[in-house]
C-alpha cells in the first residue's frame, strides 16, 4: 500500500486528481469507479481544469459510479447522478452513453442492483477505483455491518449516515434511508484503489481501517487484503494513523 501524505485538502486533491489522470493517460479507454461526497470535489475540479487544457481527454473512458440514493430522481439535486453531472461529467468530454450511476428510481432495486452489477462485469470491473472513507469507515454504502456483502445490493442506510448527509437535505427526515451500493466484492475486483480522505473527523476512521483488525464492523478495513492501494489524505486525516505507526 502506498500512502501520500498532504498538507491540506487542495494538495491532497492535486494528488488524487493526478493518479487519476495518470490512469487516463496510460490507458485512455479505461473505467474509472468514481465516488460522491466532499472529499473528490477538489480531484474532480482539478480535473476539469486539466481537460479543458488539453491535458487529459475522457472521450473513451467508461465511468461506474458507487452508489445512489434509492428514492431520488436524477435531476434531484442531491441524488449522485445530479452530483456527478455538476461536479465532473457536465465540464468534461466524457461521453454521456458511457457514465454509469445506479438508478435511484428504479420499480424494483433489487432487480436494478442486478442490472448494475452486470453492467460493471461487463466493462471488466473498473481499471482504477476512487472511494472516499465515511466516519464509520464505510465505502460505497457499504455500512458497518456482521459480514462484507459481495455485490451490487440494497442498503440501509445507518442512523450515523444519515447524521451526517442531513446537512445537504433540509433536515435529516429528508435524508432517504436507502441506497443502492457497489458490494465490497465489486470494489475489490476493480485492478487498483485510490482511497481518499481529508481532515481530522477522518483521523479514526483512517487508523482503524489501515491499522486495525479486518472486519465487516469497519468495511474499508478489508483495503488491507487489496493488491493496489493508494491513499492519498492530508495530514489531519493522517494523524492517528501516524501515531499507530511511530
Ligand atoms: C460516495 C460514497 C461515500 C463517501 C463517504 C465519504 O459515493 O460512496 O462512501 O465516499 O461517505 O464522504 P465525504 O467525502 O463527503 O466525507
Amino acid at each position: 500500500m502506498r500512502i501520500y501524505c498532504e498538507k491540506d485538502y487542495n494538495a491532497m486533491s492535486r494528488r488524487a486528481a493526478a493518479i487519476i489522470a495518470a490512469q487516463v493517460v496510460a490507458k485512455p479507454d479505461c473505467v474509472l469507479g468514481l465516488a460522491t461526497g466532499s472529499t473528490p470535489v477538489g480531484a474532480y475540479k482539478q480535473l476539469i481544469e486539466w481537460n479543458k487544457q488539453g491535458d487529459v481527454s475522457f472521450a473513451e473512458v467508461h465511468s461506474v459510479n458507487l452508489d445512489e440514493y434509492y428514492g431520488l430522481a436524477p435531476e434531484h439535486d442531491q441524488s449522485y447522478r445530479y452530483f456527478m453531472q455538476t461536479n465532473l461529467f457536465d465540464h468534461v468530454d466524457i461521453a454521456a452513453e458511457n457514465t454509469n450511476v445506479p438508478s435511484g428510481l428504479a420499480d424494483d432495486p433489487v432487480a436494478e442492483c442486478a442490472r448494475y452489477e452486470q453492467v460493471v462485469a461487463d466493462l471488466g470491473y473498473a481499471d482504477l477505483q476512487l472511494l472516499g472513507l465515511g466516519r464509520n469507515g464505510h465505502i460505497g454504502f457499504n455500512e458497518p455491518c456482521d459480514h462484507f456483502p459481495v455485490a451490487t445490493h440494497l442498503v440501509d442506510l445507518t442512523e450515523s449516515t444519515i447524521d451526517a448527509n442531513a446537512r445537504f437535505f433540509a433536515s435529516a427526515d429528508d435524508v432517504p434511508k436507502q441506497a443502492l451500493t457497489m458490494g465490497i466484492g465489486t470494489i475489490m475486483k476493480a485492478r487498483k484503489i485510490l482511497i481518499v480522505a481529508s481532515g481530522a473527523d477522518k483521523a479514526d476512521a483512517v487508523q482503524r481501517a489501515f491499522a486495525g483488525p479486518i472486519t465487516p464492523e469497519m468495511p474499508a478495513s478489508i483495503l488491507q487484503l487489496h493488491p493496489d492501494v493508494t491513499l492519498v489524505a492530508d495530514e489531519a486525516a493522517l494523524s492517528k494513523l501516524k501515531e499507530a505507526n511511530a
